[in-house]
């Protein structure tokens, strides 16, 4: 005889169900019986197997709970309500479970016609990051089983219903039994039933829980060569043999109707990589005389695989094979063959049949699963985010990239939640997903500080903050690799959010060392700064005898994202920035300067005084333009302008020690060092030095003095105002290029 598929038998699951002889009462308190589809906190026990079901709703939280038609409903109550999921693609149960356990994972589906549409649907169903099978249902009235035996490598399942565009996905229940470790073992996969019958059966019932105390169901069979045979008595199942087929099963037994010859069964494979495992169970239900005896041979394809072999008295002895069998000739061919001197023919009492489902690939890493679904719920994401973020590869979270390395945990690389009307704080447990190389939270309704974990990503590339109401600085760190240029970073349209203070948060890294060799030493370099500061030295000319080494291995942190925002605002723009013109933080003969903030950089805004006479406005454009492209290190930078009839300004980065004459005024308690004060001295003959020989035309500042010699958080010294008294005739009239030499500098 050839065999069936396991499955094609579940039309008579649906019908007579095995009554009620409860041998052996067995707890199902580890079991898992979720009816799909039954209303919320509501449960039920079934009345055949006394299973209790509880609903569906605390496992899941799309789906809508539908009742198949009346004219369909039998005796098996866990048929009559199902979910189904007429939105979105993959739907998931999530199902707490005892990590490492083995598991038999049974899923039904009735379709029943609950829609009225008589139409029968197919779809997919995905455990976990694998996909599991197809689901066809093939007849309005037949129910379809799914089962598994299969050792989940989490604390919990994810099984999850797939629209593959023919139909609506459904499911009628969900069963999980704990199968003791020693069962079912296999060296390759999990196991999915290809046969599982009580042979020699003589009520044509299926049995189930409470006859088996895992709850497998196995379906009667009996074949033409064969006749029955069956005792009233209990069969036993020592604890050696975990496998406890019930007594009901095993009290049945087959044997040829020809007692010469032998018992035979085959089957072929599905296809050509299909692997099998056997179980076969055999007890003794004949009382045999003394001048009986049965012994048999088992025969694999020809070859021998067991034997000899004599079944036990009322006692259940399972046979099976620690590795997946071989096939010859794409057939698998058991004969039980009785060995010479045996007086009785052979006889089985159960077969289990399983093939091997290789569910490998993993699931996505946990501690970003835990991430993922944390930053869901904070956010209360709207997307159909369900199952195993990054797997199966083409069912992975929408906004959501991964990479994959074979069959390892899959890592979460992008996440993009722009216009997803987020809300609250940027949440921490964004930094928890590790690999991420591009964020993007633009366009939301994110409050609070930009979080200084944010710089911890350390793969990051790309982060896009833009459009939201983030307040604050923005991380040291996150400027730093944004300007060395491993970091896209975008912050615009934040208000209230500005460029941190970069040196205040950062151990100092400059080392300025300073060896002075001799007095003569100092009285040279004293001499050499003055004529610096005179632009009367040419490049490289410094005398060695200095010994005067600073070495500044910082990059100039505060100049790249500025550069980039060069451009001509508003009058309203310069408001905005200044909140206003709240705050003043200098004033100067041109007008006065103003804190401000402006695309998350601090800035400096000179508004000017109507009474300082500007130029008409394309010689004023021509003039910004050029300065806009002055660079160096010791010249303040012009980020942005304004000429709105009188109301003209000029947006430069902002110095967070305001100026020299500020520091080396009485009021000032902080007393310069005199390596501040050197340092300062050469950074203010550098940014001289570059604008008379390194740019074209040269530029000649006429203003050099304390209040334009500007300093910002590191005390780096930067000349301010330069180019301006071109632009503009102020009160003190056209200022001649005198000597600058200030004895100050040295001091004290
Ligand atoms: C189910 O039970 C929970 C807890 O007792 C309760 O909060 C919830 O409202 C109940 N739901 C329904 C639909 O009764
Ligand atoms: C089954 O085996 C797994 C791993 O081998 C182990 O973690 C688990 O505790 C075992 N369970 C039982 C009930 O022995
Ligand atoms: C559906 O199954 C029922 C019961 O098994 C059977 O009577 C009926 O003929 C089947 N219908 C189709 C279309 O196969
Ligand atoms: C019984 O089986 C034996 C061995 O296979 C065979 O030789 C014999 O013809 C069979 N008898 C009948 C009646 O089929
Ligand atoms: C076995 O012994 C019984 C009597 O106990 C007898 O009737 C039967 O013929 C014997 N069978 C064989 C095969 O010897
Ligand atoms: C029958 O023969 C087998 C060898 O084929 C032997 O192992 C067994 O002990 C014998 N049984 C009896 C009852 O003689
Ligand atoms: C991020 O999501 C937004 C909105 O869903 C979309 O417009 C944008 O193209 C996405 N970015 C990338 C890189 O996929
Ligand atoms: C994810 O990868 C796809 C395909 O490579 C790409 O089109 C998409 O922009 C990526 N999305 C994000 C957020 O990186
Ligand atoms: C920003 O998000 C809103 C929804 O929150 C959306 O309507 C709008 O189109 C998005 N804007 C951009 C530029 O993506
Ligand atoms: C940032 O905004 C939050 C509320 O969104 C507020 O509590 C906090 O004080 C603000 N911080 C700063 C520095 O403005």
């Amino acid at each position: 005889m050839v065999m069936g598929r396991f499955k094609q038998f579940i039309a008579e699951l649906l019908g007579a169900l095995a009554l009620i002889l409860l041998v052996h009462a067995q707890d199902q308190s580890d079991f898992i019986s979720i009816d799909c589809g039954l209303p919320e906190n509501s449960s039920y026990t079934e009345w055949q197997t006394g299973v209790d079901y509880i609903s569906d709703a605390g496992f899941i939280d799309s789906g809508i709970n539908r009742q198949i038609s009346t004219e369909f409903k039998g005796d098996l109550q866990q048929v009559w309500s199902l979910r189904s999921f007429p939105e979105g693609i993959r739907n998931c149960y999530s199902i707490k479970i005892t990590q490492g356990s083995k598991y038999l994972i049974r899923a039904t589906f009735f379709y029943g016609n609950y829609d009225g549409e008589s139409k029968l649907p197919v779809f997919d169903v995905h455990l976990g990051a694998n996909i599991w099978d197809t689901i066809k249902m093939t007849n309005v009235s037949v129910g379809f089983v799914k089962e598994l035996i299969h050792v989940p490598p989490l604390n919990y399942i994810q099984l999850c219903l797939v629209n593959t565009q023919r139909g609506t996905p459904f499911i009628s229940a969900i069963e999980l039994r704990p199968l003791p470790n020693s069962t079912y073992v296999t060296t390759d996969g999990s196991l999915e039933p290809f046969w599982r019958v009580d042979v020699g059966s003589e009520s044509n019932l299926q049995y189930r829980y409470k006859y088996d105390v895992y709850d497998r169901i196995w379906w009667p069979y009996n074949y033409e060569e064969w006749t029955g045979l069956s005792t009233s008595l209990t069969i036993e199942s020592g604890s050696s043999n975990a496998y406890r087929p019930p007594s009901v099963v095993m009290s049945t037994a087959a044997t040829p109707i020809n007692d010469s010859a032998s018992l035979n069964f085959n089957w072929e494979p599905e296809d050509a990589t299909s692997k099998y495992y056997i179980y076969m169970h055999f007890a003794e239900v004949v009382k045999l005389k003394a001048n009986q005896s049965r012994s048999f041979n088992v025969i694999l394809n020809g070859e021998h695989w067991y034997g000899p072999y004599v079944p036990d008295y009322l006692w259940t002895s399972t046979l099976y094979s620690k590795y997946a069998l071989t096939s010859t000739g794409g057939q698998y061919a058991f004969s039980l063959v009785k060995t010479e001197n045996s007086t009785l023919p052979p006889i089985i009492n159960a077969i289990e049949i399983y093939s091997v489902k290789n569910l490998l690939q993993s699931e996505t890493d946990q501690e970003d699963v835990g991430a993922i679904t944390k930053i869901k719920s904070t956010y209360g994401v709207k997307r159909n985010w369900q199952g195993d973020p990054c797997a199966p590869q083409a069912y992975s979270w929408e906004g959501l990239n991964c990479s994959y390395d074979g069959y390892n945990a899959p890592r979460v690389i992008s996440l993009n939640l722009s216009s997803s009307e987020l809300t609250g704080a940027i949440s921490a447990d964004i930094s928890t997903l590790v690999m991420l190389k591009y964020l993007d939270l633009s366009n939301n309704s994110l409050t609070g500080l930009v979080p200084e974990f944010l710089s911890q990503l350390q793969y990051l590339e790309v982060l896009n903050l833009e459009r939201n109401q983030l307040n604050g600085s923005i991380p040291a760190e996150l400027i730093k690799r944004s300007n060395s240029g491993s970091l896209l970073l975008s912050v615009g349209e934040n208000s209230n959010l500005c460029a941190s203070d970069p040196c205040e948060r950062k151990k100092k890294k400059n080392i300025v060392v300073l060896i002075l060799a001799s007095v003569v030493g100092l009285l040279t370099l004293s001499l050499t700064i003055a004529a610096i500061l005179c632009g009367l030295t040419r490049r490289k000319q410094q005398d060695k005898t200095t010994a005067v080494a600073l070495v500044d291995s910082e990059p100039n942190v505060q100049n790249r994202p500025l550069e980039s925002i060069q451009r001509q605002v508003t009058y309203s723009d310069l408001q905005r920035i200044t909140n206003n013109f709240e705050r003043i933080i200098g004033k100067g003969g041109f007008g006065t300067v103003y804190y401000g903030c402006m695309d998350g950089i601090h800035v400096a805004v000179k508004a000017f005084s109507p009474s300082s006479s500007v130029q008409g406005y394309q010689q004023f454009q021509a003039e910004v333009k050029l300065l806009v492209r002055v660079h160096h290190k010791n010249l303040t930078t012009l980020v942005g302008y304004c000429y709105e009839g009188a109301n003209v300004g000029l947006v430069y980065e902002y110095m967070a020690n305001r100026d020299l004459e500020a520091q080396l005024s009485g009021h000032n308690s902080n007393i310069l060092s005199w390596q501040a004060r050197l340092r300062i001295a050469i950074d203010t003959a550098e940014g001289l030095e570059y604008l008379h020989h390194g740019c074209k035309p040269p530029i000649i500042h006429r203003d050099v003095k304390t209040t334009n010699i500007l300093l910002n958080e590191k005390f780096n010294a930067k000349l301010g105002d330069f180019g301006l008294s071109k632009i503009f005739q102020t009160d003190s009239g056209t200022r001649v290029n005198k000597c600058c030499w200030h004895p100050w500098i040295l001091g004290p």
